[in-house]
């Protein structure tokens, strides 16, 4: 998509954090901006932030893991501002520790959130977004905690490790399509996500994750930009990050070569 300007983008989670500066970086460009989130105090404060650029803005509560309230809002968009060309999976919630620390409720409910939301939302909204035949996009959020197993929140990476593999799978769907596909993949950004982990840390490790925080808006540009380039894959950190896919990706070789030295498997 190159082409922004009075078309229209839906964003889960969009009431703060990374889902409103994905809206605000839309508006920002002329776009019909739809946020949908649980949370109705937020909801209010950002509506009243994004009707400070545009008035093409709808504000409505969402709950993601419930299919039947998206079919809902998808008629209120439609209904609004007609056919959607941005879809923004992006809600989501933090939880987990080591695998036998971590409750089955919780490993359901991150899940329910994480992997089962971006499902229901491109259950929902890609028939439509095929069938009204204009270029548009669909951003799924992960992380690098679904690129990379880093840690122990084993709920939250496993939930976005399948969202990367949903998005794999989706963009190999859409090739031959007018709908790209991108899977956002952030280490640390500085968003409220951040402030229960934030109140477990030394000050030492705090100082860390600070300096570590990418801010809200950078990310939301350089989805803008993934849009514009129809690139898949967006990182949004520098080195440290790099060294860790660096590391996974030679394991991932090593045990290949292992197996099959000197192209033995050709
Ligand atoms: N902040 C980071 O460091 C970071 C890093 C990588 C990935 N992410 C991912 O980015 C996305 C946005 O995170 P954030 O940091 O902006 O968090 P945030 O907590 O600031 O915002 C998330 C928003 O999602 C909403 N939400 C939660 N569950 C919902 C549901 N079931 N239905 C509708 N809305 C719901 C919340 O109310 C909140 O407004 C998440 O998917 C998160 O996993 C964040």
């Amino acid at each position: 998509m190159k082409d922004f300007l009075g078309k229209t983008a839906f964003i889960t989670g969009g009431a703060k954090g990374i889902g409103l500066a994905m809206a605000t970086v839309f508006a920002r460009e002329g776009m019909n901006v739809v946020i949908g989130d649980m949370d109705n105090d937020q909801l209010d404060e950002a509506e009243s932030k994004l009707r400070q650029i545009t008035n093409h803005i709808l504000a409505i509560n969402v709950d993601v893991t419930d299919r039947s309230a998206l079919e809902n809002v998808s008629d209120q968009i439609r209904q609004r501002f007609g056919p959607l060309h941005v879809l923004c999976n992006n809600a989501g919630i933090g939880g987990g520790q080591r695998v036998l620390e971590t409750p089955d409720d919780m490993w359901r409910r991150v899940e329910e959130v994480n992997f089962w939301g971006p499902i229901n939302g491109i259950k929902v909204f890609l028939p439509d977004m095929l069938g009204h035949g204009e270029n548009g996009h669909i951003v799924n959020t992960a992380s690098f905690s679904g690129i990379e197993g880093h840690g122990h929140q084993s709920a939250y990476g496993a939930s976005k490790f399948a969202v990367v593999g949903l998005s794999e799978f989706l963009s190999n769907d859409l090739a031959d399509t007018s709908i790209s596909v991108s899977v956002l993949c952030p280490h640390v950004v500085d968003t409220p996500i951040l402030d229960s982990l934030k109140s477990r840390l030394t000050a030492e490790h705090l100082k860390l994750l600070e300096k570590m925080a990418v801010p809200s808006m950078t990310v939301a540009e350089q989805v803008l930009s993934a849009i514009k380039q129809q690139e898949f894959y967006v990182f949004c950190d520098g080195n440290d990050t790099r060294k860790m896919l660096e590391k996974r990706s030679e394991k991932l070789l090593g045990a290949m070569n292992r197996q099959f030295p000197k192209g033995e498997n050709a």
